[in-house]
């Protein structure tokens, strides 16, 4: 049956213990309100792991003043329900205390890679997640972990932070998993309202209408980008845009010419939710 592990030390006594009797272990980090697009993630890990572990943990440091820490859903006995049919060993829920102890004063940052989309729109929320995740990486001492690529930016940067610190993990980056309307999956999609919501599915059509400008193609990167913000103005009205870029998908720069590989990223606030979207182009 399933274990559930809160205590950090317990956690990390476990991973190490796994690591020792050289087991594959497979971890999914996440902060809970489960969907499919989490689900999807422990499915594929479970197929190629000994042991599964999947961590929920709201984490303070990546939340910004002012953002929705607080507010965060959750609903730790439905996701810990799910997680048991998913077939995860371990589910590991640590407490805010035990995880940032008083003064804790110690952080990853990756500058490079944060400059631009949601490092650049939210400061400091990089640096939170590269921490927490390093340090879920030496608790649990897992062989790969899964991430998906909703969060293009984050999985680049624990991808950089990995490599660079040499932590013994493969970083395996997975799909977008989407409603049947197309619309992105979320924790924070219980934030729209029933009329949000319907306007939501745009968000991805717009990327979709810029990937076929691109393959009639318009190369204009300036172009473009009017076309898709236009396309929101009418369709998505009470929307806010944060950002809508073309990016390099390694380096996250922005790109002014359209080459033959590049992402199409786009942030937009509407209501309460802060909604995030990407597309990869490639036209080879
Ligand atoms: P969270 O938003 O809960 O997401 C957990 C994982 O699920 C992330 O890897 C995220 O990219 C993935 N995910 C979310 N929606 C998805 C979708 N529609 N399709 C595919 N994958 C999706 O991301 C975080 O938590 C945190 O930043 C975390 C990495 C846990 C660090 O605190």
């Amino acid at each position: 049956g399933m274990k559930r592990v809160q205590n950090p030390r317990s956690m990390q006594e476990l991973g190490l213990e796994w690591r020792r009797q050289g087991l594959c272990v497979g971890l999914v980090p996440t902060m809970g309100y489960w969907h499919e697009g989490h689900l999807s993630l422990m499915r594929w890990a479970r197929e190629h792991c000994d042991l599964l572990v999947a961590s929920i943990f709201v984490n303070p440091t990546q939340f910004g003043p002012g953002e929705d820490l607080e507010n965060y859903p959750s609903d730790i006995e439905r996701d810990s329900a799910l997680a048991a049919e998913c077939g995860v060993d371990v589910l590991f829920t640590p407490c805010r205390d035990d995880m940032y102890l008083p003064g804790h004063g110690t952080w990853v940052n990756v500058p490079e890679l944060t400059k631009n989309l949601c490092g650049r729109s939210r400061p400091g929320h990089f640096q939170g997640v590269a921490t927490v995740v390093c340090k879920l990486f030496n608790l649990v001492q897992p062989t790969f972990a899964a991430f998906g690529e909703k969060d293009w930016q984050q999985v680049a940067v624990i991808r950089k932070m990995t490599r660079e610190l040499d932590i013994p993990v493969r970083v395996e980056g997975r799909p977008i998993v989407r409603e049947s309307d197309g619309l992105a999956m979320s924790s924070r999609n219980v934030y729209l309202t029933v009329e949000e919501r319907a306007v939501a599915p745009h968000i991805q059509k717009g990327l979709c209408l810029l990937e076929g400008m691109v393959r009639a193609g318009e190369r204009d990167c300036g172009a473009l980008r009017k076309a898709v913000r236009d396309y929101y103005a009418a369709w998505i009205p009470s929307g806010v845009l944060d950002y809508l870029e073309l990016v390099d998908p390694e380096t996250i720069e922005t790109v002014d010419h359209v080459r033959s590989d590049f992402l199409a990223a786009v942030a937009l606030r509407l209501g309460k939710a802060r909604l995030i979207d990407n597309k990869r182009i490639n036209l080879e």
